[in-house]
């Protein structure tokens, strides 16, 4: 009687360490994702599949996808980019549904040469247009540390974070003129690749390839979504990530960030917008 209550007394301390880990961190990058591009160029570097390394050389980039496909989710990665002269080079994380109206919510870093900042570029697409860009200069070195780069995607908004700061918010509702992202189901995905032309400012720096191969890592991957399969999301809604909102202190975190961190921001573009800003930017 008392060592069965005993026994059944450390299952449950077990089981309820075992259910805070996944809470912690449940992804792996073996079981989760696979290295769909680059030809031996980007690796899982353990076991657990905690950790894992995109590279770039003149002949090709690299990249992963997850295995599944999610409508809704919040999806977190850590990431240190490629250090030193990283002109030319775009390390990504993002989500997208394939097609030719499809729907992506993007993390794009863009290179820069030594000793100047990133760019990390924002971007969704709805049905195929995008056109929402907001960039920003980070707070840090994104190159000396890993960082975690978070996407939180539920019926109402999308929530951009760095390390737990939000730094955009884009709302779903139809009041914005946004048909939002809630029909398509969307794949996780990172790359890191050249696009000397888009991310040097009409190729003004050019990439070192002497400096070639250049490396990415990222850690500690882990969504926790709505998995899609044969036409059907299953997912367990009372996850806090589905009905995340901001409150005031989240709020006035993206303020913070876009009054001293943001380099563009399309909402405030007049010139390209000379009939106004699109509707979601007020
Ligand atoms: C590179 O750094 C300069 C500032 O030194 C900045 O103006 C530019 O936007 C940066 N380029 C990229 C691609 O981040």
């Amino acid at each position: 009687m008392k060592s069965s209550c005993g026994t059944r007394f450390a299952f449950l301390i077990l089981f309820l360490f075992a259910a805070q880990s996944v809470e912690v961190y449940a992804g792996s990058f073996h079981k989760d994702v696979q290295v769909h591009w680059g030809d031996g160029r980007g690796k899982v570097l353990d076991n657990v599949g905690s950790l894992l390394s995109l590279s770039l050389d003149k002949f090709s980039g690299s990249g992963f996808q997850s295995n599944q496909e999610f409508l809704f989710g919040k999806v977190e990665v850590q990431m240190k980019l490629v250090p030193g002269n990283s002109a030319g080079t775009v390390t990504t994380f993002y989500l997208k549904s394939p097609g030719t109206t499809w729907d992506e919510i993007d993390f794009e870093f863009l290179g820069n040469i030594s000793g100047h900042p990133y760019t990390l570029h924002t971007n969704v697409y709805n049905k195929g247009s995008g056109d929402k860009e907001q960039q920003f200069h980070l707070w840090f070195d994104p190159t000396a540390d890993f960082h975690t780069y978070s996407i939180t995607w539920n019926p109402q908004r999308i929530i951009f974070a760095v390390d737990g700061t939000p730094i955009r918010e884009f709302m779903n509702s139809q009041s914005t003129g946004v048909v939002f992202l809630h029909k398509q189901p969307m794949r996780v995905y990172a790359s890191l690749w050249e696009a000397e032309h888009w991310a040097t400012r009409g190729g003004l720096e050019k990439t070192d390839w002497s400096k070639a191969p250049f490396t990415a890592f990222y850690r500690n991957y882990n969504m926790d979504g709505c998995v899609w399969a044969n036409g059907k999301s299953s997912c367990s809604a009372n996850s806090a990530w589905f009905t995340q909102v901001l409150d005031t202190k989240g709020k006035n975190r993206v303020k913070w960030a876009q009054r001293n961190h943001m380099v563009y921001n399309y909402c405030t573009d007049k010139k390209r917008f000379p009939q106004g800003t699109p509707p979601q930017c007020s």
